[in-house]
């Protein structure tokens, strides 16, 4: 598995695999399918406060899911909030966990953060179990707490410090 950061050259792959995943996706995350929501995808990564990357397979460098690190807050806090989808097509093989393994190494050795929270809503169960392999602890809940399609979402509240 590899994780490399996403790039202008990803839109056209990145838009066509999320078109095909927006019921996969839906009530859980907002993923850009359109070229302009891609491109504004793109901006919100500054490399200070937000990274984003891509999943892929190493074999042929097709692309199975995207991961970005938002809100980084260096300081005494040294923390980020990962978000994170798998495309439909290459979910439930382990993509994931491999890919989300890459990240929290990267997370914790090259940007020297020491926590990782995520946000999941109770019900996303294979996000759930997602996080619970990868050695996350359920720290709170937290009603009405992010606007999805329209609708304010209860979330638990996920975090990994490091190792
Ligand atoms: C949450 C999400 C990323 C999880 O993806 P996933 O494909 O289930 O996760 P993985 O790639 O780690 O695959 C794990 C599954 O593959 C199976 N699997 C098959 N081969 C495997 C292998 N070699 N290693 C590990 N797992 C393997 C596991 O048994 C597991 O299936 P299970 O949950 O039925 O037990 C995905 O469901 C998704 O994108 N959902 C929509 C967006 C979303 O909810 N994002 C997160 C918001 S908080």
């Amino acid at each position: 598995m590899g994780l490399r950061r996403v790039s202008a050259a990803d839109r056209d792959a990145f838009v066509e695999l999320a078109g095909q995943s927006e019921s996969f996706f839906r009530p859980w995350i907002l993923a850009p399918k359109t070229a302009d929501e891609f491109d504004g995808y793109l901006r919100r990564f500054d490399r200070v406060a937000a990274d984003g990357f891509v999943i892929c397979l190493l074999s042929t460098g097709a692309m199975v899911g995207f991961v970005n690190i938002n809100e980084i807050v260096r300081g005494p806090y040294l923390r980020g909030v990962i978000g994170y989808g798998t495309f439909a097509s290459s979910a439930g093989r382990g993509y994931m966990t491999e890919g989300l393994r890459l990240l929290l190494d990267y997370a914790f050795t090259d940007l020297d953060l020491h926590r990782i929270e995520a946000d999941i809503q109770p019900a996303n169960h294979r996000s759930l179990n997602l996080v619970k392999r990868l050695q996350f602890r359920k720290e709170g809940y937290s009603p009405n707490f992010i606007k999805i399609n329209g609708r304010w979402m209860d979330h638990e509240r996920w975090a990994r410090t490091a190792p």
